[in-house]
């Protein structure tokens, strides 16, 4: 190595090093302020704007778009919008609830993501959701179809005045909750299952080995759940009990601190599946 290179050299890693040092004491001593109540840095908005939007622009590419013109469709879209979207990002003329207004980042006015976004754009951040920000992966909960019918409704949302939107309000009826509409199901997947099992708050309240922040003790640990005899105590571990156990404890062990999450029978079956490979204690 020539000396010019080996200064090169040194000067890399020199710069490389001094650096990490910086990022560490960042984190290490807490000068980054995480409270809500505090706008990130330009640098840091910047950063995560462009990750956002690469991201996005990168995975909605080759959606194929169906027709969104159906007027029924787009009234379907409205009911849904008002049953679980207007609550956060509001609407021409309605603020968003109080808890909303003290979210960071604010939920976006949504006139605006329709004028901006294409339609695949759009239909993937709702399905998928956005991580470190309020905004719920909406797949566990709608069909696709009603995700597209929400996306054609917002096509509409720019051209609405205050008035039009209170009119669309007062037309339609309120929708009543209906549980996500069901192919027959499949058989239990455990690759689907682990991947359900963080829509489902599991991570919240149990350890379970292998995945990324399920550490706390609010119930028992999952390690091993697999060769246990009982069920929570009560009922004999087999596949279809532990499916009847995610989907109602609180039917199967009335008092119990496990609550009933509203899991689909299919996701239920994917997490027994993906619970049956838990087989080695702590
Ligand atoms: C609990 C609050 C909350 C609910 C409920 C919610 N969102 Fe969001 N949403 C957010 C937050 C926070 C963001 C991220 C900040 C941002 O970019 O708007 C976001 C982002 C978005 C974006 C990307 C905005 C953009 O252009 O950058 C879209 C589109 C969206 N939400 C649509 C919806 C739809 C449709 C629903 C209802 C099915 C919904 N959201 C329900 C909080 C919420
Ligand atoms: C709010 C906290 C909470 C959430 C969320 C929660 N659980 Fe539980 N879970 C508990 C508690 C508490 C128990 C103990 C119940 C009892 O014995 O009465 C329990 C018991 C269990 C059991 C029986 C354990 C045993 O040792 O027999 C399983 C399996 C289980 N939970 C799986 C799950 C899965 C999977 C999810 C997500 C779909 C989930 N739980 C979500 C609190 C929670």
């Amino acid at each position: 190595m020539t000396s010019c290179k080996r200064v090169a050299a040194w000067t890399v890693i020199g710069l490389t090093t001094a650096a990490l040092l910086v990022a560490g004491s960042v984190i290490y001593f807490g000068w980054y302020d995480i409270s809500a109540t505090r706008p990130h840095t330009a640098a840091v908005n910047q950063l995560i704007e462009t990750t956002l939007a690469r991201s996005v622009s990168v995975r909605a590419k080759s959606i194929r778009v169906p027709d969104l013109n159906d007027p029924a469709d787009i009234r379907d879209g409205f009911g849904l919008f008002r049953a679980h979207c207007v609550q956060c990002h509001g609407a021409p003329g309605v603020a968003p609830e109080p808890y909303a207004l003290g979210l960071n980042p604010a939920p976006a006015s949504l006139v605006e993501s329709a004028h901006e976004r294409s339609a695949g754009e759009v239909f993937w951040l709702i399905r998928q959701g956005i991580k470190m920000t309020g905004m719920p992966a909406w797949q566990y909960r709608l069909t696709d179809g009603q995700i597209w019918d929400v996306v054609a409704f917002m096509r509409v949302l720019p051209t609405l005045s205050p008035t039009d939107y209170r009119q669309w309000d007062e037309r339609s009826p309120q929708p009543t909750p209906q549980a996500i509409p069901l192919d027959a199901p499949r058989i239990g997947n455990a690759m689907a299952g682990r991947q359900a099992l963080q829509q489902y708050m599991c991570v919240t309240c149990h350890v379970i080995p292998d995945v990324v922040g399920a550490s706390s003790h609010v119930g028992p640990s999952l390690a091993g759940i697999a060769i246990r005899p009982y069920i929570a105590g009560v009922l004999s571990n087999t596949p279809e009990n532990m499916r009847r156990w995610l989907m109602a404890p609180t039917t199967i062990k009335p008092g119990t601190a496990m609550p009933d999450l509203g899991i689909s029978e299919q996701d239920a079956r994917d997490i027994a599946a993906f619970l049956k490979t838990l087989s080695a204690p702590d």
